[in-house]
């Protein structure tokens, strides 16, 4: 700690504390133009400089010292800030009243009133440029643009796209998008970074423009002459009196916009943001306070909500007449859904009756889905789509570690010295997780393995790639273990400390020699001897897995091998280091956790434990089934052999999400009773005799857990559209139809009585989460969290870990001479799964329009494809048409379709086959065969797609080459000490 006194008071600090921090944390002003803590210290406004020992600083790039005496308003400081703010004004001009941007928070316009200017000493200068409007989503004006950088810095350093420079040599420099594209057909992929951090009206949100503002919608010329107007009175009134009507207008825009925060409704990171909206418009997402994600959002988050106010909302219940559906009203839609349900349950028993619920709803919601399966219905026949992803996972830390969740944060994947992603393109289906490692990886020296069957973005970057034969990966990470053990680079210490079964995992590694795992996966033996060396010259390692290794026929037993392999290097409970199964769906963590599970009730009891269900008895004041239910696979079969009758599905595209999807679709068709709940007519409706409309995440509250364990509060942004209800009403009107008697008036309610039966969640309540405020699992009664887990012990009886022994089986489904390509599937980064809700933003759609495949270079011109070209595959289970984009990110006979399509489905071709120990399906082992049709289409991305852009890499700004200008030179009269950045 040091003293340090500014203007003349004397403040303790940190060593390392940067000097506008302890300006700011200790109530200080000083203008601060470029300067956002989450960026760090950008350097090229020049306005933060403060006085010390007769010298100027930048106090944005200064660190503290003992004894350092600071003046923040001596003359020089403050002549030198405010020609600092006049070479900034120079750039931009001054028209808050009729500026969208004018809501109390452009730095610019604040800036301005802190410095009290009243005159602009540098007249303004417009720039040779024009207004790009060419991205969907947002714009840039150059004319406004005063150059401050924080855009490249988010784009190069934090989103690491790398597609924002400024030409600083230029006599006009401006933000260039890949060194000179339009946004359009640059490498941008929208997820609104630069956007968020603009300081004043340079870039901003199309949904902003003329709509924020009392006079912004004026047409461009009537805004022309006001602008005119303005600039003619300021020489005499000086900006004093504008800024003070505009700051009226400003005023008067608060009572109508409204700031709620939520969280993101796609992916499991966990990103939260303030929502703006004006009426049902919704203006615009600014994430600042997220503790996931801070400024970061992807295109999703930021901009794909076109869902919200979409024209084809389900907004009243739909009741099934021959094979058209008419509307009802909800009393007669729940009264149907009631007295079908008891008819079913006392003719063919509770059993007959099966309940899917949703990852895209509430954990509340979740709970009073399988607490209506098990305390009303009485059956356990409960699941949510966690069984088609993250089962495996979740299986493979029970059985090691004791918990079925990411051992860490995600500022412990930043933190790790390796970080070994296997099967995950994080890039784009966890696109702000991607951006904190690509950044350790660019700027703090992390070391990346990527192991996967495509050569997408983390693998490019990666300092090694793997490339194994599909479904080997349980054999070449079993090997490295092995190997680690035999070559004595193990972590022993920890291993008698905390491990137990040390001696029969390693004689289960007896086949598992690096000689055969290259043989099996065809990764050089010289590679992988690279990768052990790697991770055990590592302190710290994540190792970061998805779909990739859970859709396999042996995904729980991978992913055990992966937990094995964590154990057996010392590599859990420490920060920097552990397992991280990324969760996909925005509460597929949740939807588990609180009990959306056959076999367990929340917070993962299990049924058949007599003291766990006598709690919940008590608790509910009903006896409750202790047979495992069945799950989601199981109740497809259970439908296919008439065993099961009715079913209530909420928020699930099953009928093609699910695997084997023609299989699916007929088993719907067969049931006797079947209601979905969802806010658009899916295809899954198609098969329903009851349609219910629920909310989507804005029209509610409740919360949301995410990949790290994080529990998080989304609050109400918008009404209810229309006729449609809260999930959690609708699933209580359903419960007491059936006589239930449930009185919750707010989630909040849901939420106490979790903590009062589940001592994972004991000390989670709303007050605990009120705004930004989050808990990570498990949460004792006191309310202290855990964001690293396994501190003090593992998860088991003895605190040890178990190192759980796993044998090779291989991939189902594999190619042969008639189905002769491999065929993975996946994620896109612009669409959530099969695109029902982002299909619905007309940007996304317009950047990335329809499903395709991805095939090799190699294996186009083998069978004469181009980008375009119409193919036919056919699978041992199904068939499809899809148009083909030729790409090395594919190699060989390998091809490569993601989910985003309704109308082609890629689980039109995957089978039925399933992980054994959790019923996953296998989505990953496909093998088809390829017909080239005659037709050649468009290329299904468009030339405006990011992937084909060319991005410029730099290191943040390079403020450096703006002080090399010749037309530089630092406020101050040169008496300023410059930083160079470290
Ligand atoms: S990728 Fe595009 S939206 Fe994201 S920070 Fe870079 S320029 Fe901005
Ligand atoms: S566009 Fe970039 S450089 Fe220009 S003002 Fe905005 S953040 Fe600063
Ligand atoms: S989709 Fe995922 S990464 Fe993107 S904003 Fe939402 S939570 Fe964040
Ligand atoms: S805040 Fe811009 S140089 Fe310090």
């Amino acid at each position: 700690m040091v003293k340090v006194a500014i203007d003349g008071i004397v403040h303790t600090a940190q060593t390392d504390e940067l000097l506008i921090d302890l300006i700011n944390r200790t109530g200080g002003s000083v203008p601060q133009v470029c300067y956002h803590p989450q960026l760090g210290p950008v350097q090229t406004c020049d306005t933060c400089m403060v006085e010390t020992n007769g010298r100027l600083v930048r106090a944005c790039a200064a660190e503290v010292a003992d004894g350092m005496q600071i003046s923040t308003k001596s003359v020089k400081a403050s002549a030198a800030q405010v020609e600092a703010f006049d070479r900034i004004l120079s750039n931009h001009m001054l028209y808050c009243t009729v500026c969208d941007n004018n809501n109390g928070n452009c730095t610019v316009h604040n800036t301005t009133k802190l410095l009290a200017i009243e005159h602009q000493r540098i007249p303004f200068r417009s720039k040779p440029y024009e207004v790009d409007n060419t991205n969907p989503f947002y714009r840039y004006d150059p004319d406004q643009c005063i150059l401050c950088g924080r855009c490249v810095e988010a784009c190069q350093n934090v989103e690491v796209n790398e597609t924002l420079s400024i030409n600083w040599e230029d006599p006009n420099p401006r933000v260039l998008w890949d060194g000179g594209s339009t946004i359009g057909e640059s490498s941008c992929v929208s997820c609104g970074h630069c956007v968020t951090v603009c300081p004043c009206n340079a870039l901003m949100e199309k949904t902003m423009l003329g709509h924020a503002g009392f006079l912004t919608s004026l047409k461009k010329s009537a805004l022309s002459g006001m602008i005119e107007v303005v600039k003619g009175v300021e020489p005499e009134t000086g900006y004093g009196m504008i800024l003070q009507v505009s700051e009226a207008e400003s005023a008067m825009r608060q009572h109508r916009i409204r700031k709620t925060k939520t969280v993101c409704t796609y992916c499991g990171v966990g990103c939260s943001f303030d929502v703006w909206t004006k009426d049902r418009h919704i203006l615009k997402v600014a994430p600042e306070h997220g503790p996931a994600n801070g400024i970061s959002t992807c295109v999703k988050g930021k901009f794909g909500w076109g869902h919200i106010n979409s024209e084809d909302r389900l907004t009243t219940p739909l009741i099934r007449e021959g094979e058209k559906f008419r509307q009802a009203s909800w009393d007669e839609a729940l009264s149907l859904v009631a007295t079908t349900f008891s008819g079913i349950k006392a003719k063919d028993g509770a059993d007959s009756l099966a309940f899917i619920s949703s990852s895209k709803c509430t954990n509340e919601e979740s709970y009073l889905m399988q607490k209506l399966a098990r305390a009303v219905i009485g059956t356990n026949n409960v699941d949510n789509c966690s069984r088609y992803c993250q089962s495996p996972a979740t299986q493979g830390l029970f059985r090691t570690v004791g918990y079925g969740g990411d051992s860490g944060s995600i500022t412990d994947m930043e933190k790790a010295d390796l970080v070994l992603i296997i099967g995950s393109n994080t890039a784009e289906s966890h696109p702000v997780i991607a951006t904190r490692v690509k950044s350790a990886h660019k700027l703090d020296g992390q070391k990346l393995i990527v192991s996967d069957l495509r050569e997408h973005e983390m693998a490019r970057r990666a300092d090694l790639f793997l490339h194994p034969k599909p479904g080997t990966d349980l054999f070449w990470v079993n090997a490295i273990s092995r190997y680690l053990l035999d070559n004595g680079l193990a972590h022993t210490k920890f291993l008698d400390q905390w491990v137990n079964g040390l001696d029969d995992y390693r004689k289960s590694l007896e086949t598992f020699t690096m000689e055969a795992a290259s043989r099996i996966s065809g990764v050089p033996e010289e590679t992988l001897n690279t990768v052990a060396q790697m991770i055990s010259e590592a302190k710290c390692m994540c190792i970061l897995w998805a779909m990739g290794v859970t859709q396999q026929s042996q995904g729980s037993d991978t992913s055990t091998a992966i937990s094995n392999l964590l154990l057996i290097t010392g590599n859990y409970m420490r920060p920097g280091t552990g397992a991280y199964p990324l969760r996909g769906h925005n509460n597929v963590q949740g939807a588990s956790d609180h009990g959306s599970m056959p076999n367990m009730l929340p917070g993962y009891q299990s049924v058949n434990d007599p003291e766990v269900r006598h709690r919940f008895e008590s608790g509910w004041k009903v006896p409750l089934p202790s047979a495992k239910g069945l799950d989601n696979h199981q109740m497809v079969e259970a439908i296919h052999d008439g065993k099961l009758k009715a079913m209530y599905l909420i928020g699930e595209e099953m009928s093609i999400v699910d695997s084997n999807a023609n299989y699916v679709g007929a088993a719907f068709a067969k049931l006797d009773f079947f209601v979905v709940q969802d806010i658009f007519f899916s295809n899954t409706c198609r098969y329903a005799d009851v349609v219910l409309p629920g909310a989507p995440s804005l029209e509610k509250e409740g919360t949301f857990t995410s990949t790290e364990r994080r529990v998080q509060r989304l609050y109400q942004v918008l009404e209810p559209l229309d006729d449609c209800k809260p999930d959690w009403k609708i699933i209580q009107d359903v419960a007491n139809q059936l006589g239930a008697g449930w009185h919750y008036q707010h989630p909040s309610e849901v939420m106490d009585e979790i903590a009062s039966l589940t001592p994972m969640f004991a000390g989670v309540n709303y007050e605990r989460l009120a705004g930004y405020k989050s808990l990570q699992w498990p949460v004792a009664a006191d309310g202290t969290d855990e964001p690293l887990l396994y501190t003090k012990r593992f998860a088991f009886p003895d605190g040890k870990a178990q190192l759980f022994p796993v044998s090779w089986i291989g991939p189902t489904d594999q190619a042969d001479a008639q189905f002769d390509l491999h065929l993975n599937n996946g994620r896109l980064l612009e669409h959530f799964h099969e695109g029902n809700l982002t299909y619905r933003t007309e940007g996304i759609r317009e950047k990335t329009p329809d499903v395709f495949v991805e095939v090799s270079p190699e294996l186009a011109e083998e069978r004469g494809i181009q980008s375009g070209t119409w193919v036919q595959l056919v699978s041992r289970y199904g068939q499809l048409r899809v148009r083909a984009v030729v790409t090395d990110r594919v190699h060989g006979h390998e091809l490569y379709m993601p989910m985003n399509s309704v109308e082609s489905p890629v689980n039109r071709l995957t089978s039925s086959h399933t992980d054994p120990v959790t019923n996953t399906p296998a989505y990953k082992e496909a093998s088809v065969h390829m017909n080239v049709l005659a037709e050649v289409g468009e290329n299904p991305l468009p030339r405006i797609n990011s992937r084909f852009g060319h991005p410029t890499p730099q290191n943040g700004v390079e403020v450096e080459r703006k002080w090399k200008r010749p037309d530089y030179a630092p406020p101050g009269n040169g008496l300023v000490q410059l930083q160079t950045k470290k």
